[in-house]
């Protein structure tokens, strides 16, 4: 009889003891969370010397939360409105420049494009800035909206609302490559779409907190953007089942009005920054250094907005599977498949004619920024 019971006893301390230690290792601040940044103790248990991307708690042992609001902001973090922006262009680059940047430090960045500035304008600041992610004082907000470049009320809202210091970057692509990029994400949304219409996986869609009055907001803002837009020319896309067919009209003509196209005169919408800002607050990149040699273009980022040196070499390595550059530092991390897609083949008489009519403009946006771009042919 004393024997089972001195075996129970001896299991049920053992067991204790477990539990007790487990309980004590889930309960040490963590040193190493998902990136590998480190973190520190501070009086509310565990701190992060960033609110966003690495501020974490752990009062369930290793499952980490983020902070609340409240915890956020005892701590130092604050949402606020965005020092700088990514305003376009859409298919250069934007995305992998975002994710490139945003493990930096100094850099608090949404998650998603905001699109305050285009099209939920009706929203207001408030709601703006509720988007934003909370923010250390010595850090740059970054917000990324590549609709921003092309959209006619976007530099008047800018300048009004933001600090008249803000900050843009504009990456630009070779124009056919964009075209065709843009075209064959259009074709991928338009799958997905009829699909979801037959059935399948819904369209992932942002729904907006809208009160009545909100909802009257925007359709008037429609009706003006629709306007002034029209008026520039953006905005007014034509996507057939064929690229050539999109870009190219009956006569044989580059259809110039067909946003695919459209988009591509960087220069008519750079002018209308230009006109807004002073020029050494617009950074405009060619997206191929950010191809070829994303640590140089990231510190021509660092260097523009001001940020202390953070990227090296070894922040990045090429992905023989991806055929881009990948973060390999603090996390390794490629661009979704949604980035990189295959190409249709265009035709040498389509491509020479879309090099044609770029080739003015092109020279002209040379003209303007003072600055090569890798897809201009020299005569
Ligand atoms: P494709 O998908 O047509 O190749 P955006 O993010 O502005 O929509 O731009 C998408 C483009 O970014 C891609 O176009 C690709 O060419 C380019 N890009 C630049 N660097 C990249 C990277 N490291 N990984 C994936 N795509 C990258």
């Amino acid at each position: 009889m004393a024997l089972p019971r001195a075996r129970f006893i001896f299991v049920f301390v053992v067991t204790v003891v477990l539990l007790y230690m487990i309980l004590v290792y889930y309960d040490q601040p963590v040193s190493n969370i998902q990136y590998g940044v480190q973190v520190e103790q501070g009086e509310d248990g565990v701190v992060c010397r960033d609110c966003n991307k690495y501020c974490y708690t752990s009062p369930y042992g290793k499952k980490m939360v983020p902070l609340d609001g409240d915890k956020l902001r005892q701590i130092g973090c604050e949402q606020r409105l965005p020092q700088a922006l990514i305003i376009g262009v859409k298919k250069s680059g934007t995305t992998a420049l975002k994710h490139f940047v945003s493990f930096h430090p100094q850099i608090a960045s949404p998650v998603d494009e905001v699109h305050f500035f285009d099209n939920r304008y009706f929203m207001g600041m408030d709601w703006y800035i509720s988007q934003m992610p909370y923010a250390l004082k010595n850090q740059t907000v970054l917000e990324k909206t590549p609709r921003y470049f092309v959209w006619a009320d976007a530099p008047d809202r800018v300048r009004k609302d933001l600090a008249s210091d803000v900050r843009m970057i504009v990456v630009l692509r070779d124009p056919i490559g964009r075209a065709v990029s843009d075209f064959v994400h259009i074709q991928f949304k338009r799958h997905l779409q009829e699909v979801a219409d037959n059935g399948g996986k819904p369209v992932k869609q942002v729904v907006l907190p809208l009160t009545p009055e909100l909802k009257k907001k925007r359709e008037k803002q429609k009706i003006s953007d629709e306007r002034n837009n029209k008026a520039i020319g953006s905005s007014m896309y034509e996507v057939t089942e064929s690229f050539e067919d999109s870009v190219i009209d009956a006569d044989g003509n580059v259809k110039g009005e067909n946003s695919l196209i459209d988009t591509g005169i960087y220069v008519k919408y750079l002018r209308r920054w230009y006109e807004k800002f002073p020029r050494d607050q617009i950074l405009v990149m060619d997206g191929i250094d950010l191809i070829k040699n994303p640590c140089k273009a990231m510190k021509s980022v660092e260097d523009f907005l001001g940020l202390q040196p953070h990227f090296t070499e070894k922040h990045f390595y090429f992905d023989p599977v991806k055929h881009f550059y990948c973060l390999a530092l603090p996390v390794k991390a490629c661009m979704s498949a949604s980035k990189g897609r295959t190409h249709p083949e265009v035709s040498q008489e389509v491509t020479d004619k879309l090099r044609n009519f770029y080739k003015p403009f092109d020279r002209e946006l040379e003209e303007l920024t003072g600055q090569r771009f890798s897809w201009v042919e020299r005569d």
